[in-house]
């Protein structure tokens, strides 16, 4: 039996709406999922919003309700939006869920348990105004390094520097303008260092875990020194709380990947499924492959692989990165009008088309795609139209209207043709399971101009007068027949002036 295999999409942030740049990774992760399965293999599609964390809390704390209301208000607007879309996932769930604080205590007491938790007093900025620490988005104040007016307490907008809040000039809370005061609080860590060995080995392994450049971009952050990872956050925060520390709620990184496993615990239970043959397995058995983005590689592929390994689940057997959507070169942005949204798109354009363009020009690598509206109208245009559409609408229009509807199968002559096809098809689920979807679409592309080719050649609307059966062959080849490895050169016999019995229904 083949392996089972478990895909996932990176969670999106439930404190905005689907755009396009996400739309990316959704049909990136959707044609995956459906080429494997069209092949035959057992593979689930585990999905769900990642809804704690400053922003949705920031977010609550300016409209005056409940952080609950606004991550209800997303999980709808990000389900509808990607069922427009035809991405097929198995189930969406959401962090803010039991299961989810099931599975991130188990990670979190397995880890204590193992002594990689160690609690350790960090000064921070504390509003005493709102009574709570702020955390740096919550800070605002003038620029150690440029001193640019009014930027956040982590970077500076004006001359693109880090820091710490702490270093800001003239500190101010972002909600009351209070200046905060600083003070001391306990924080958790969790040691990665004992995770070096493990770590090293999981890039290496089996060849296709990590892409070439991933890989060197990991090795490079564990040579440097892997250091500690802050897993805890004070009161208030919108998260769940750390078991057996009361007032300390875990980071919104260490609990939105394990949103995957408390997908996968949900889904499982609603419809009966195994949920330990996918999260208490072995990679031999368990395929778990994750699509994300470049931004996100630093938690995919050194936190989340130390957090299974400490705890028993099953480790990622692949996490597959993918470039940016960017919009004349630059990133979306909502002050330059260039933040399209998934249903504005939707508005204007079918769905399909932007599963196409994505679909040809994604590949295996993390190159950005800048959204150029020529080019995506054109590509529409030139292939899907023109071509593959053009090629369906002609041939079917034609066996409909004037040869009953029903179909053949090819001439014996048409061997040629039909080797030509199957050329084209025949890597298609190697080029698919390589994340190499340009490929594969390429070759459709290719079927459709031979197949347009052929019918122009066959002139089946002449043959249709003279020997409809010979024009019901000769079309089919391009309608819906089945180009299964089945076919066969046993087809219909007749020359151009045979005829046959070699019909087939149009439901076949
Ligand atoms: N919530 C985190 C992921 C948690 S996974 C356990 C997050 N959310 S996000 O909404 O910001 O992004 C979700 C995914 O969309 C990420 O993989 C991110 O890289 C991807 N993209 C967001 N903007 C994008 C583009 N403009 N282009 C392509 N992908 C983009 O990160
Ligand atoms: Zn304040």
């Amino acid at each position: 039996m083949s392996r089972r295999v478990l895909v996932t999409a990176a969670l999106p942030y439930a404190n905005g709406p689907i755009h396009v740049g996400h739309m990316l990774e959704a049909i990136q992760t959707d044609v995956y999922v459906r080429a494997r399965q069209l092949a035959g293999e057992d593979v689930v599609f585990m999905w769900a919003d990642d809804t704690h964390g400053t922003p949705v809390q920031a977010r609550a704390l300016r409209e005056g309700r409940p952080p609950e209301d606004i991550i209800a208000e997303a999980y709808e607007e990000h389900v509808s939006v990607y069922r427009d879309f035809g991405i097929g996932f198995d189930i969406f769930h959401s962090t803010h869920s039991p299961e989810n604080e099931h599975h991130a205590g188990e990670i979190f007491r397995a880890m204590e348990a193992n002594g990689y938790v160690s609690a350790r007093d960090v000064e921070q900025f504390y509003c005493p105004h709102d009574k709570m620490f702020l955390p740096d988005r919550f800070v605002r104040g003038v620029c150690p390094k440029c001193g640019a007016p009014d930027q956040y307490g982590d970077s500076c907008e004006k001359c693109g520097s880090t820091y710490a809040s702490t270093e800001l000039g003239e500190p101010a809370c972002a909600l009351c303008g209070t200046t905060p005061i600083r003070r001391s609080t306990e924080h958790l860590f969790v040691s990665l260092a004992p995770f070096e060995e493990f770590l090293r080995q999981w890039i290496h392994e089996d060849g296709g875990r990590l892409q070439p450049t991933v890989r060197n971009y990991v090795l490079g952050w564990i040579e440097n020194g892997l250091r500690e990872w802050d897993i805890s956050r004070d009161a208030p925060y919108f998260g769940i709380e750390i078991p057996g520390h009361p007032g300390k709620y875990f980071y919104v990184w260490f609990d939105a990947p394990v949103g995957y496993i408390s997908a996968t615990d949900k889904w499982a239970r609603d419809g009966g499924h195994d949920f330990a043959a996918y999260w208490q397995s072995t990679p031999d058995d368990t395929e778990i492959v994750h699509v994300i983005g470049k931004d996100i590689v630093y938690f995919h592929c050194l936190f989340w692989p130390a957090m299974l390994k400490a705890s028993g689940y099953t480790v990622p057997s692949r996490v597959q990165v993918h470039g940016w959507v960017m919009v004349n070169g630059e990133k979306m942005s909502k002050s330059r009008g260039t933040f399209i949204t998934a249903r504005t798109y939707l508005e204007h354009a079918p769905a399909a088309y932007m599963r196409y363009y994505y679909a040809s020009k994604l590949n295996s690598g993390q190159d950005d795609l800048d959204l150029s509206f020529e080019d995506f109208v054109n590509k529409v245009n030139a292939e899907l139209v023109n071509k593959a559409a053009n090629l369906a609408s002609r041939c079917i229009k034609f066996i409909g209207t004037r040869l009953e509807g029903r179909l053949g199968e090819l001439p014996a002559d048409a061997a040629e043709f039909a080797q030509q096809i199957r050329a084209r098809l025949r890597d298609a689920p190697t080029h698919y399971q390589a994340f190499e979807s340009s490929k594969a679409v390429r070759g459709a592309v290719e079927v459709a101009e031979i197949a347009n080719l052929y019918v122009t050649e066959q002139a089946p609307w002449k043959l249709a007068k003279t020997d409809p059966e010979r024009a019901r062959c000769a079309v089919s080849g391009c309608g819906p027949v089945r180009w299964s490895r089945r076919y066969s050169s046993r087809c219909c016999p007749s020359g151009p002036n045979g005829s046959s019995g070699c019909s087939s229904s149009l439901s076949h």
